[in-house]
């Protein structure tokens, strides 16, 4: 997998290394390649994946937006939910759908659950979702919607 990590804010790019980072803005130069993020995070925590990986449930028929075509993409961090402290913690969840970025959600450990739900303009296609852990960094799941 083609990665390249932007060094201020932690968003990944799959295409190669976007102009500007589409979260903090900041340029090509802030990103380095690592196409390593997943492997490095599974390979230094073997047992983690449970507590980790995006568990995604897609919801075809969306409650908040009824007037037009809406697919929910809701997330939640661990099949075993994964803590939610001042020292450990899902700092972001980023959503792509068919490889594009499509949006962040920021997390912090005050009074949120490691979760997110997304409204996707598309009925069909790819959605990836990629987390943050603070100590065990980077996890990933995709699902056809
Ligand atoms: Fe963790």
């Amino acid at each position: 997998m083609d990665i390249h990590i932007c060094k201020t804010c932690g968003h990944l790019a799959f295409n190669g290394a976007p102009d500007s980072c589409p979260v903090c803005k900041m340029p090509k130069e802030h990103f380095e390649k690592n196409d390593n993020v997943f492997v490095d995070s599974k390979a230094k925590s073997p047992e983690a994946d449970v507590k980790h990986v995006p568990s995604i449930k897609v919801v075809k028929t969306c409650g908040l937006i009824p007037e037009d075509t809406c697919t929910d993409v809701h997330v939640r961090i661990g099949e075993v939910l994964h803590p939610m402290t001042e020292g450990h913690l899902i700092t972001f969840i980023d959503c792509y759908v068919n490889d594009e970025f499509s949006g962040r959600v920021m997390l912090s450990a005050n009074s949120l659950n490691p979760a997110a739900a997304f409204h996707v303009k598309e009925t069909s296609g790819k959605v990836r979702i990629v987390e943050n852990c603070n100590l065990h960094g980077y996890w990933m799941a995709e699902v056809e919607i």
